[in-house]
């Protein structure tokens, strides 16, 4: 198997690179090596220059031909939301992939991850107790790793903060789960992949948590979206319990915007990581992204969220 030729650069491959993430690491780690992206779907932004090879990662059984001249491997594949099967079933493909990247003498694997969560969801999410058994195969597999855990990300085609503020314009109040004193410090995806790229290149191996330049209060967050949109804030407020209530309630109608774990999440004041250091220029802030959101200058996530609502 060939990547597309006329380039000396080495060969990333990355599994996932169609989606949210893959969008921004494609146009930031583009120039640096040739890529070869596996995942289902066609995606606009991968041109002729990427190798986009149309594959389930729970189908791959022999991975040696697409690991062929491959010098580093990216994984950002992962559900929001699936079945425990569908976990079990990416975990057993990710890890094929893993066994087959040591076997074929890849020099890096990188590993986008998710931050620490509450001890309850750790054991009890199939959506992390799969993503955690396979950080922790990666990180004894003998490669030289990186295991990046962002926390909330935002930029151009984000599925929480765009659709927050595209809610609060439409309606008069917006929930309010608790007193919203839990902190966030949202990264922006471009900085994410720049991250990425660093470690693309860089040798040490290890877990890196990382947030962006501020941490404040989801209540301040939310409170700026509705003064970018030049409106006072306005709440409906709603207990943890309710809030699980609400977005059991709002997943079972077919809304994608915040699943019932990802409230106990966020309300368990885990996601204020501190910010990456040493990069330059600095990590961007998540207010001049609010005000481009708020004047509409930013094209909606190209999957489409809830498109009735
Ligand atoms: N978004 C965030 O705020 C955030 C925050 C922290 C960490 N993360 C982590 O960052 C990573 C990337 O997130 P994202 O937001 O970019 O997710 P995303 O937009 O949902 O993209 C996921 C990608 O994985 C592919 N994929 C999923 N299952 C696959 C399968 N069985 N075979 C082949 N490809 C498959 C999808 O493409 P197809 O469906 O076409 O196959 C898509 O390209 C995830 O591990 C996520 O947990 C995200």
């Amino acid at each position: 198997m060939s990547a597309p030729s006329g380039s000396r650069l080495r060969l990333l491959l990355i599994g996932g690179g169609g989606g949210f993430v893959g969008r921004a690491v494609l146009s930031t780690l583009g120039s640096d090596f040739r890529i070869r992206s596996l995942h289902r779907h066609p995606t606009p932004n991968e041109g002729p220059e990427v190798e986009w090879i149309p594959e389930d990662l729970t189908a791959v059984q022999d991975w040696a031909p697409l690991l062929d001249e491959v010098d580093v491997v990216l994984n950002l594949a992962w559900y929001r939301w699936a079945s425990e099967s569908a976990f079990r079933s990416l975990h057993d493909g990710l890890r094929r992939l893993l066994e087959a990247a040591v076997r074929s003498g890849v020099r890096r694997f990188l590993q986008v991850s998710v931050p620490p969560a509450p001890a309850s969801l750790e054991q009890d999410l199939p959506y992390l107790r799969y993503k955690r058994r396979f950080d922790v195969a990666v990180a004894g597999s003998g490669l030289s790793y990186r295991i990046v855990r962002p926390t909330m990300l935002f930029g151009p085609g984000d599925v929480l903060l765009s659709e927050m503020v595209r809610l609060m314009r439409r309606y008069p109040l917006f929930p309010m789960f608790g007193d919203g004193g839990y902190h966030v410090s949202p990264i922006a995806v471009s900085d994410l992949a720049r991250v990425l790229r660093r470690e693309a290149h860089g040798g040490d191996s290890g877990r890196l948590d990382l947030g962006g330049p501020e941490r404040l209060t989801y209540r301040a967050l939310t409170d700026r979206m509705f003064w970018v949109l030049g409106k006072r804030p306005r709440y409906w407020t709603t207990s943890a319990s309710g809030a699980r209530r609400l977005t059991r309630w709002l997943t079972a109608l077919g809304s994608t915007l915040l699943y019932p774990y990802e409230v106990e999440w966020l309300m368990s004041d885990l996601l204020g990581l501190p910010a990456y250091e040493g990069i330059d220029p600095p990590l961007v802030k998540v207010g001049p992204y609010l005000e481009q959101l708020a004047a509409g200058r930013l094209v909606p996530n190209p999957r489409g969220l809830w498109p009735n609502l």
